[in-house]
């Protein structure tokens, strides 16, 4: 299949994930909250970063591999963390964890996932990270870390800007429950979308695996429900000060959005700050999170790796952010629309896409390195 010509974007691999995935869980990885209007901010405010072409440098090839926390990959971006991502295409980490290992990029894999730390971790030894909400029971959060540990993955994301469940109206009338309550208007739509049935089918239905072990399986069953009573959504700084003393390797905060909040965080002894505001999904009032990356990167960039989400669907996006301060980016949707879209090679062809449009944009503008980038605004 020439994917290379077929789908030549994201926004293809995007439409097309949408005629394979059944309604609700399209709309689950598509949706914001409230009006939305943030999930559209995010993207008007990269469109807004305009960057003015130098010419005459001659012919080059762009250098966009990079260091992070004491290691090299291959390109400046990698795979945000996905609650559920099972429900997108069954196995989607595994198949995520792959690509990330062929491709030498981080995958951020979610304690509310499909899979565990453990197998990803033995498929991609050296690019998995894993990422944590901040478990209520003191036992639990100890025993994340010491799995985590134990399976040789050396970077902990912390993930702290859910502090409750946001309403998610796409969701709610999508009629999206976790796991799927099969009722007749949730059997129509999964009949119409007989591929991702039977592979869903063959799989098994996704569970909350790396949870399982900690609640009984009838608990399980209770799904979105369960995640919301086991996590404490409003951890403090003496929650994070009990983290990083139990974790010895690279501790990422993610969610940041306010400058104080990320020198606070480097204080605390965080090894690097993730600017986020959760491609939209929490609070819709917030700023673009591209406007709130240079206050951040301001303060943090001479004592810390600044990373950046929402909202990047193309290379030309990670050029921008790069332009404004960030180190590294990484994309949520935009690696899931593919694995949904195409199944085993689906984060391959994104990460061609993504590697592609990169080297473009940074030739179109006259930039060999990834440095060079940084100058540029
Ligand atoms: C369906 C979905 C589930 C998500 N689940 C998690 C999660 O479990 N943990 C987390 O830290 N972030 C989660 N996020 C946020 C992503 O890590 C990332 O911040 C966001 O997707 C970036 O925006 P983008 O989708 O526009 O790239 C989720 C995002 C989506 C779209």
């Amino acid at each position: 299949m020439d994917y290379a010509n077929k789908y030549p974007s994201i926004w293809h691999l995007a439409a097309r994930a949408r005629k394979r995935l059944p309604f609700f869980a399209a709309e689950y990885l598509d949706s914001g909250t409230g009006m939305e209007s943030l999930v559209d901010r995010n993207r008007q405010g990269l469109d807004a970063v305009q960057l003015t072409p130098r010419v005459m440098g001659g012919r080059f090839t762009p250098n966009i591999g990079t260091d992070l926390l004491g290691q090299s990959y291959s390109a400046p971006f990698g795979v945000a963390p996905v609650g559920m991502s099972g429900l997108m295409w069954p196995g989607a980490e595994h198949i995520l964890a792959r690509m990330a290992r062929d491709k030498s990029i981080p995958y951020g894999l979610s304690m509310v996932a499909n899979e565990t730390p453990e197998t990803v971790a033995e498929i991609a030894p050296n690019q998995a990270w894993m990422q944590i909400y901040c478990p209520k029971e003191p036992e639990v959060l100890d025993d994340l870390i010491a799995r985590t540990k134990a399976t040789g993955i050396k970077t902990l994301i912390v993930t702290v800007d859910v502090p409750v469940g946001s309403r998610r109206e796409r969701q709610l009338a999508a009629g999206l429950t976790v796991p799927p309550k099969m009722d007749v208007k949730t059997l129509w739509r999964v009949a119409k979308r007989p591929e991702w049935a039977l592979k869903t089918l063959s799989y098994g239905e996704p569970r909350f695996k790396t949870l399982e072990s900690y609640f009984p399986k009838n608990q399980m069953r209770e799904g979105a429900k369960l995640i919301g009573n086991i996590v404490d959504g409003r951890p403090d700084w003496d929650y994070f000060d009990r983290i990083r003393a139990a974790w010895d390797g690279n501790l990422v905060l993610k969610g940041i959005m306010h400058a104080q909040d990320a020198t606070a965080a480097l204080d605390h002894g965080a090894d690097a700050i993730w600017v986020s505001n959760h491609g939209g999904r929490q609070f819709d009032g917030a700023p673009a999170a591209i406007d709130a990356l240079p206050a951040v990167t301001k303060i943090v960039a001479s004592r810390a790796p600044v990373l950046f989400d929402s909202g990047i669907r193309g290379g030309l996006d990670i050029v921008r952010a790069l332009s404004r301060g960030a180190d590294f980016c990484f994309l949520g949707r935009g690696f899931l629309y593919a694995v949904a879209a195409l199944g085993d090679v689906g984060g391959n062809h994104a990460y061609d896409i993504l590697r592609g449009d990169l080297e473009n944009n940074m030739i179109q503008l006259g930039a060999r390195t990834l440095n060079e980038l940084k100058d540029l605004s």
